[in-house]
């Protein structure tokens, strides 16, 4: 076993920061080996009142964050507090103290990423948060390192399990979603205010960082155009099921010449996508390539198992230092790309539309789609569910987003058409 020791501080015992240190003791043997060092837990930052619970683990705990900074032996220091405040000044702290720096915390890397990059590189420190992006997944490390040689033109991510959980249970159960969203609290899923995982902003969050990474060019949590699945409904889910497709709520990162596009939305995907298949709270990342082609990484988004991710990071960052070189991972953005207007997205779309079931109605509705430049590629037809007439579902060829957005415009002036029920993008 090895005598060298690499010493730590955690920030936060919470439940990924619980889930740290009951790894790190259960797999200690096994993580020193292959560290080369033994990983010492030196302090633990948490609120007063949680000291006495740590204590009485035989470990170490403040709530003075000085103690940790002032502190000589600390030179990693692992956040897993979340959030912005304090978390984001607590890390460019820590930097400024000449500590390395370990977080799982997607709000600070998607939203501050250039500054906290900036500070790690001027005090020759690692920055890593392997942890940030899919729980457990190795993704970041294989982005920044295993793909270096290829270039990356997608990344499709299903990286909110919150929300894949509640679509497909919307799928199996045929339940609508207020009755998914209340079981998924329940079992503790979704939080009391579920917003940031319905609304697509926490895997716009994680969007931001892979397509950062995968394009070298800064994307921030601003740049990602966002839709959540609150309009989603069982039938959406049942007619995409009929037509070979699975509703999902995907992370979209791509290039093309008109730069990065960077997108949250629910999407029918073609149920032989290897992402079709990635059910309830797990995550996964698919990534397009040359040369590679595809890979997808499938894992445990949340939970007990990010520890993993975490203590990865930790085990890199301690080989460094092991060998005298630290400050091997900088930021990858080296580049300056634009990123391509939501308008000028291109897709193929599904509607699902509620018509009177009169003669000419088809051929008007396709008149309208034809003045607006979309091109159809299947029609169905059945009898409404809901109310008088017939339901529509059409699905288009890909076309540009400001199109579809006119093309419904027009649609909506149709005395025929009762009602537009849903428009979701189909990613072929
Ligand atoms: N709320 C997230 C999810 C987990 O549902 O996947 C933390 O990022």
């Amino acid at each position: 076993m090895s005598e060298k020791v690499i010493k730590i501080a955690i920030l936060g015992a919470g439940t990924i920061g619980g889930s740290v240190l009951k790894v790190l003791k259960d797999n200690h043997d096994i993580i020193t080996q292959r560290a080369g060092t033994d990983i010492q837990i030196k302090n633990i930052l948490v609120l007063p009142h949680e000291i006495p619970k740590l204590h009485e683990q035989g470990l170490p705990a403040t709530s003075s964050y000085d103690d940790i900074l002032n502190d000589p032996e600390i030179q990693i220091v692992v956040e897993l507090i979340g959030g912005i405040k304090p978390a984001k000044d607590f890390i460019l702290q820590a930097m400024n103290h000449g500590k390395n720096v370990v977080t799982a915390n997607k709000d600070v890397v998607a939203q501050f990423g250039s500054e906290l990059f900036e500070t790690a590189d001027k005090n020759k420190i690692d920055f890593l948060f392997e942890a940030s992006v899919g729980g457990a997944i190795p993704i970041i490390m294989p982005l920044k390192r295993s793909l270096t040689p290829n270039k990356i033109t997608e990344v499709l991510g299903i990286v909110n399990g919150t929300t894949n959980y509640m679509l497909t249970k919307m799928k199996e159960d045929g339940a609508d979603y207020d009755t998914v969203l209340k079981e998924a609290q329940a079992k503790g899923y979704a939080e009391a205010n579920p917003a940031a995982d319905v609304e697509g902003k926490d895997a716009a969050r994680k969007i931001a960082i892979l397509a950062s990474i995968a394009f070298n060019s800064r994307v921030k949590f601003e740049d990602v155009s966002m839709e959540g699945i609150t309009k989603i409904t069982p039938e959406d889910i049942r007619y995409a099921a009929q037509l070979g497709y699975t509703v999902k709520l995907l992370a979209v990162g791509k290039e093309s010449d008109l730069g990065v596009d960077v997108r949250v939305h629910p999407v029918l995907l073609p149920n032989k996508h290897p992402l079709a298949s990635v059910n309830g709270v797990f995550n996964a990342i698919f990534v397009r390539g040359n040369p590679i082609d595809e890979a997808m990484f499938y894992g445990p988004g949340a939970g007990y198992p990010t520890a993993s991710a975490v203590i990865s990071d930790i085990v890199e960052i301690a080989r460094g230092i092991d060998l005298g070189n630290v400050g091997r991972f900088g930021c990858t953005c080296y580049e300056q790309k634009k990123i391509c207007p939501l308008d000028e997205t291109e897709s193929s779309y599904f509607l699902r539309l509620l018509v009177n079931d009169d003669p000419g109605v088809l051929g008007q509705i396709a008149t309208v789609f034809g003045k607006m430049n979309v091109s159809l590629k299947s029609v169905m037809q059945t009898n409404a569910e809901f109310g008088e007439g017939a339901e529509i579902v059409v699905i288009t060829h890909e076309v540009k987003h400001k199109n579809i957005l006119q093309a419904e415009v027009e649609l909506k002036k149709l005395s025929c058409v009762n009602k537009i029920f849903s428009v979701i993008r189909v990613e072929e």
